[in-house]
């Protein structure tokens, strides 16, 4: 018993003496973990007399309680001493700004940007979004456009052909979004009105073309639809598009197989920042009879127009941007200079850019 007093008072010297918690959880294994001095008294029950067992483990219980309550006195202690000196020398800056996360250092890529106000704007002139897929029939991308085998515009495009298959048949990578066109008035009777945003594909590279490009094409087909809607719409997009409230717009004969009459469109570089000159931003064009007819659609009814834009193009003229190789090198330093906060979403409401 004598030395269980001698064991107790040392033990509570250390409790107090114990400066830190680390210090202190060194006292608690030391006494009552499982090898401690106070838990290594209940292995002398054994070889105690049975008389006395029952009260000496009550002690010895009674002691390893004390301490225990001693030791999470002494811990809560230190805790407050520890926080209190936290608090007395740290200092929280509520001035600073808040840490950016990745919600705000994230950024759309301008392709997207620009194809978001693309389509806001057509969706506001009535214009449905549709789709195709990237590898098309020859079919689609050339003939039914008006564009026969062995027609020499097939040359003008550096075509990525597919092996043939069994029947002959040769897919392609589709070399413009016009076979969307073919798809659409296969697919649904007018009144049509659609924009058909995608990737293109041509074997063509240097600083302003990429093997894969993206167009917007957009298609209109009715019973009384002219050649002012066309410039209507065009000239609505324009303005919209480069949020200007004059754009001057420059009409060219041009050629395209699937259209007749067939214009390049030209606009005052005014439009963005940059007077004196002209920019051409798109083919377009009434739609060919034989387009109509190889669509199912009679052209003494219907007739429309069609159109072609450059999506790429669209975002290095309005942003700045002067190496279009650059858009698909996939470069984050070039991502967060030319890219789009995640949540400046184009809207004709709250603004096409902010
Ligand atoms: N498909 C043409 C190209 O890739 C662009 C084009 C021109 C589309 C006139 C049209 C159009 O719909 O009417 O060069």
């Amino acid at each position: 018993m004598t030395d269980l007093a001698t064991l107790e008072s040392a033990v509570l010297a250390q409790i107090s003496a114990a400066a830190d918690l680390p210090a202190l959880d060194a006292v608690r294994v030391a006494t009552i973990g499982k090898k401690g001095s106070v838990s290594e008294l209940m292995s002398k029950l054994g070889s105690l007399p049975a008389d006395e067992r029952k009260a000496f483990g009550q002690t010895v219980n009674a002691l390893k309680t004390r301490v225990s309550s001693l030791l999470d006195a002494r811990k809560a202690e230190l805790e407050t001493a520890a926080l209190s000196q936290r608090l007395a020398t740290e200092r929280a800056d509520i001035t600073l700004p808040v840490r950016v996360g990745p919600e705000a250092a994230g950024r759309i890529h301008p392709v997207s940007q620009v194809l978001d106000e693309v389509i806001e704007i057509f969706a506001s002139l009535g214009f449905a979004v549709a789709e195709g897929p990237d590898i098309e029939s020859d079919d689609n991308n050339f003939t039914k456009l008006n564009v026969p085998a062995d027609h020499p515009a097939r040359q003008e495009h550096d075509t990525f052909y597919f092996q043939p298959k069994a029947d002959g048949a040769r897919p392609l990578l589709r070399t413009h979004t016009s076979p969307v066109q073919i798809r659409t008035m296969l697919a649904q009777k007018p009144p049509i009105r659609i924009i058909a945003p995608g990737r293109v594909y041509r074997c063509d590279s240097d600083q302003t073309h990429t093997p894969m490009f993206h167009q917007i094409e957009g298609l209109v087909i009715d019973e009384s639809t002219h050649m002012g809607h066309l410039k209507w719409t065009l000239e609505a997009f324009a303005k919209a598009f480069f949020e200007v409230d004059e754009v001057k717009m420059r009409f060219r004969a041009s050629h395209f197989p699937f259209t007749e009459p067939s214009m390049e469109v030209d606009i005052g570089a005014e439009a963005i920042g940059k007077p004196g000159q002209w920019l051409e931003i798109l083919g377009c064009g009434m739609v060919h009879p034989n387009v109509l007819r190889n669509c199912g659609l009679e052209p003494e009814r219907y007739q429309g127009f069609a159109f072609g834009v450059g999506l790429d193009r669209l975002a290095m003229l309005k942003y700045g941007i002067p190496d279009l190789r650059q858009f698909f090198a996939a470069d984050v330093r070039w991502l967060s200079h030319y890219g789009f906060p995640v949540l400046d979403v184009p809207t004709l409401g709250g603004g096409i850019s902010s």
